[in-house]
């Protein structure tokens, strides 16, 4: 198929707009911006829709999608329950990159819940993810936008390398803003867990519902333990090169890092380094620079750029920074430790 690149030019802008809900209405795919990644949408509420964004991707079917909403009003046809603590922090974080996990309504296929009886919704604050879902007046199941394993887009481009031919519609909105993912937390449990921590910190659910608890997989080094969350059992954010994770103390990642770079000879090497330590690494062939360590969100927003400019510079090794298991801190780690698939080496 030939993937069309439309850009919005606002809410007037009705015939593109319309374009893209006749795409969804007949079943077809739309790559979109939100404020974390691209998402790769359908309509929701059509199965065979939600089964070609799994073919897309090359997604396991068990591998359940969001549902992207527009207002707050959608969402009592799609959950069978709202509970408090959900009401809660809807109120504190909708729009914005946080996902709900509910009791799913019949209305709700299981091809978009990968089978289970809970469905994920989110509504975005991205005012062109915000555009495209009120005109298409639909729910639109979205994951990121990438073909299954690989670290999610932050640009156009991102998705092109992925999707192109793929998909029908790829609506180009810059650059994403936060770079990570939504923070995907379940309230069908009591306390509510976080599954996947993301742009929307673990201490600032505590500030909104005091009890909230963490799936512990979510910083697991290993790949024994089964996480709650279906999509955090498979290989994620994985570059094609090999990535190794270290972390503690500065000094000791940077001489660590040197070290291997330098017993790294005849393979090509790249750093992920901050402002911090960047002067101090020597060797390597491709030196990436993520942000300052006082500056998480700035890190988070490279993060996935970084991941896939190693891939396009052809690199066989690539060696990342740790950070430290709070804030955006935890939620960073999480992606860093799925990149690197258990190549890790903390408390140096
Ligand atoms: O920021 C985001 O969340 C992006 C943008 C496009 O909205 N979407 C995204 O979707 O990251 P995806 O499919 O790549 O990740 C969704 C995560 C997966 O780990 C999936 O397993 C989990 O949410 N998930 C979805 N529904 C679930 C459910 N009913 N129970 C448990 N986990 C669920
Ligand atoms: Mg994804």
């Amino acid at each position: 198929m030939r993937t069309e690149i439309i850009k919005l030019s606002g809410e007037k802008d009705k015939k593109n707009l319309e374009k893209i809900s006749q795409t969804f209405r007949r079943g077809g795919l739309v790559v979109f911006p939100t404020e974390t990644v691209y998402g790769l949408g359908a309509n929701g509420l059509d199965p065979t829709a939600c089964k070609n964004i799994y073919l897309a991707k090359g997604r396991p079917s068990d591998n359940p999608l969001i549902l992207h909403i527009a207002d707050k009003g959608q969402l009592k046809d799609l959950v069978s329950e709202i509970p408090e603590s959900a009401k809660k922090c809807m109120g504190a974080f909708w729009p914005g990159p946080l996902t709900i996990i509910f009791r799913k309504s019949e209305k709700v296929p299981l091809e978009a819940t990968g089978g289970l009886d809970t469905v994920a919704v989110r509504m975005p604050s991205h005012p062109i993810a915000h555009m495209i879902l009120k005109d298409a007046g639909l729910p639109i199941a979205a994951p990121s936008a990438n073909l299954s394993g690989r670290p999610s887009p932050t640009m156009t481009k991102h998705v092109l390398e992925d999707l192109s031919g793929k998909v029908d519609i790829i609506v180009d909105g810059g650059h994403t803003v936060v770079g990570i993912e939504s923070t995907v937390l379940d309230v069908t449990v009591e306390p509510p867990m976080i599954l996947r921590p993301g742009k929307v910190t673990l201490e600032q659910l505590q500030t909104v519902i005091a009890d909230v608890s963490i799936d512990q997989t979510v910083i697991a080094t290993d790949e024994k333990t089964i996480p709650k969350s279906p999509g955090q059992k498979y290989k994620h954010y994985a570059p094609k090169a090999q990535a190794y994770l270290f972390a503690g103390n500065l000094t000791n990642v940077v001489k660590e890092v040197n070290k291997r770079v330098q017993e790294s000879c005849g393979k090509k090497t790249a750093v992920l380094g901050t402002t911090e330590t960047i002067e101090d690494y020597r060797g390597m062939d491709v030196l990436i620079n993520l942000g300052s360590r006082e500056d998480l969100e700035e890190i988070a927003a490279n993060l996935f750029d970084a991941l896939r400019q190693c891939d396009e510079e052809k690199v066989d090794i690539i060696f990342v920074e740790g950070f430290e298991l709070h804030g955006m801190g935890l939620s960073i780690m999480n992606r860093l430790l799925k990149a690197c698939g258990g190549k890790v080496m903390l408390g140096l």
